[in-house]
């Protein structure tokens, strides 16, 4: 009877979930996509708690402790965080979920009889170790994807000789261990094996990440997060847990779909972003691609920048990671609005990997209440830069560099860009001629119909407002 009612509300539960992701495909419906995925979280614990699996009496209060530090932890470290340390905070998300995955099959090792029947055990100790690996590199991976993107680790690709054939050889050493741990007729016998197969993963999670260069973070961001659903599903194998079985199924695959993306917005290979070597990364110093582009900067002021706007019909704005620093998204809403009231076209333009989370652009425009219709992907607007009169840039740079498809040999090369040099006048609002993400020179700044808006974005956007016409 428990059984059955535990297999109804788990079906439940899934189907929230399912819902929960179809709804965060859109931001109109997103929020109600968060409140689906809230509740099937509820359904999901309440319905764990009280089933068969927890013993009660002392079970109880270990989990309501556990539950209470890590929820608070969770929602001091949530209020905490900057918006733009955002991809750092769910990097170290990604890393407890591979940490769990390791410590449940540690837990399975100690006590291997808790969660299967006899004639079970190779099929459940094949999943330990599988589990133990998955966990294992998404643990290690997303702290050095933490340290990456915190810029307490370089950004530069770390590139080891033979690196492939280290790889290999780690891989190989997984499933020597593993199959000695498999056949290990008893629990001391297979302690050592254990160690070096949680060993071996964890290198190799560091080392592949290592590998990866700062211009294809985008995608190890939601590679990882691949990873840390697939871990979950190793998870609720190792745990036989039907729910998390299918839960990190969703996860794991709505994340390699989002990699799949990412590698298509950046013209790249997945296989070749995983053996790694590509960009420079960090954003600190240009990447010397043969002396950079030369010429004369125009700069404007953002009076000027005013009356261009007041003069204009059809304006595209093209926001990036600057704009989420400055936290300008909200004088950004009430410049659109002036814009629309006196009759001008107005729309943004988004890059897939603008910002530094996939989303990040499309969630701060939301929270600024910009209608969700003027807010275009890059392939919908691409081709009307040439009929637009000004295309402003907002804090971006690699996401609108023309040497992505001029240079051949520019680090960015092939990778679909903005094309907002096509515009009649383009304004770029940034610090300084400072690089971008990837670390390589823009000659958009250069371009004759460029001009730059130097100065704190939201600062600027302050003065660009009190100047428009009304
Ligand atoms: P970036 O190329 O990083 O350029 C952002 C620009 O904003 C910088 O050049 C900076 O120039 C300017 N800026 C910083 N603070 C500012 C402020 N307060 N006011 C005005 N400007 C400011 O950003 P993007 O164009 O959005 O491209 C994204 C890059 O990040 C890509 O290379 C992408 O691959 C990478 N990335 C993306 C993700 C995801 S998933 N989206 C994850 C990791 C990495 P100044 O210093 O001169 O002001």
């Amino acid at each position: 009877m428990i059984q059955g009612l535990m297999t109804v509300t788990y079906i439940g539960a899934i189907i929230l979930f399912i819902l929960s992701l179809g709804g965060l495909s859109n931001p109109e419906t997103s929020r109600r996509g968060n409140l689906f995925g809230i509740i099937g979280m509820v359904i999901a614990v309440v319905a764990t708690l009280v089933g068969p699996r927890v013993e009660g009496g002392d079970s109880y209060l270990y989990i309501l402790v556990a539950m209470a530090t890590g929820g608070t932890v969770g929602i001091l470290s949530a209020r905490q965080v900057k918006m733009t340390q955002m991809p750092e905070l769910v990097a170290l998300m990604h890393s407890l979920v591979g940490l769990a995955a390791c410590l449940v099959g540690m837990a399975d090792f100690i006590n291997p009889s808790a969660h299967y029947a006899a004639d079970e055990k190779s099929i459940h100790l094949i999943e330990t170790v599988v589990g133990i690996l998955i966990g294992a590199v998404t643990f290690s991976g997303s702290l050095v994807a933490f340290g990456k993107l915190s810029g307490k680790i370089g950004g530069k690709p770390l590139l080891l000789p033979a690196r492939h054939l280290l790889n290999l050889g780690l891989l190989l050493v997984v499933l020597f261990a593993g199959r000695a741990y498999v056949d290990a007729i008893d629990i001391p016998s297979g302690f050592w094996p254990l160690v070096i197969v949680t060993v071996a993963s964890l290198l190799f999670g560091i080392h592949m990440v290592m590998a990866i260069g700062g211009a294809d973070m985008p995608v190890v961001v939601s590679m990882l997060n691949s990873y840390s659903g697939w871990a979950a599903s190793a998870t609720g194998f190792m745990l036989s847990n039907d729910l998390l079985i299918v839960v990190g199924a969703l996860v794991g695959s709505s994340g390699a779909i989002l990699s799949y993306i990412m590698c298509r917005a950046m013209n790249r290979h997945f296989l070749a972003v995983i053996a790694g070597g590509f960009g420079t990364g960090g954003g600190a110093t240009p990447a010397a691609t043969g002396g950079g582009p030369q010429g004369e900067v125009q700069a404007i002021t953002a009076a000027e920048t005013a009356e261009l706007l007041n003069q204009a019909s059809s304006i595209i704005i093209v926001p990036g990671y600057g704009m989420a620093v400055a936290q300008a998204q909200h004088t950004v809403c009430e410049i659109t609005t002036r814009l629309r009231d006196r009759g001008a076209s107005v729309r943004f333009g988004i890059h897939p990997v603008a910002g530094r989370m996939p989303g990040h652009m499309n969630v701060l425009l939301a929270e600024a209440k910009v209608p969700y219709d003027i807010v275009m992907e890059m392939d919908e607007l691409n081709q009307d830069f040439p009929e637009t009169d000004v295309a402003i840039v907002i804090g971006a740079n690699d996401i609108v560099n023309p040497s992505a498809q001029e240079d051949p040999n520019s680090p960015i090369a092939g990778m679909p860009v903005l094309e907002v040099w096509k515009a009649k006048t383009s304004i770029v609002m940034k610090r300084s001629m400072a690089p971008g993400y990837a670390g390589v020179d823009n000659p958009l700044f250069f371009k004759e119909n460029n001009r730059m808006l130097f100065g704190d974005a939201k600062k600027m956007l302050d003065e660009v407002l009190s100047g428009l016409r009304k």
